[in-house]
């Protein structure tokens, strides 16, 4: 397991998703007040980047832009359809004030 550094806090917008590339993959990073969210930015339904989509803030869920597919931002389970698969989910932890992903 690799800590790799993706920023500060600072660097994502309150309620956004935003796509990084982090050691070959395709990640997205969700952040809800002090917590960030890391899951592939892959929707597990078709190959579409779920960084497009919506978050739900009170739900803590991310919306798949193409059939709206939502996605549990803690583990990466989908919580309706068409998708049935989660998306990877990546453990993240925040020290020193640096955003740091762990990588498999
Ligand atoms: S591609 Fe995401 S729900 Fe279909």
């Amino acid at each position: 397991m690799t800590a790799v550094d993706i920023g500060t806090l600072d660097d994502f917008v309150d309620g956004e998703a935003r796509q990084v590339r982090v050691e070959g993959r395709v990640l997205v990073v969700i952040r809800i007040g002090d917590d960030i969210y890391v899951l592939d930015d892959r929707c597990s339904h078709e190959d579409f980047s779920l960084a497009e989509g919506e978050v739900n803030v009170a739900t803590r869920e991310i919306e798949c832009e193409r059939h709206g597919s939502m996605f549990r931002l803690s583990d990466g389970e989908p919580t309706s359809f068409p998708a049935t698969r989660p998306v990877a989910h990546y453990d993240v932890r925040q020290s020193a004030g640096r955003v740091e992903v762990m990588v498999p």
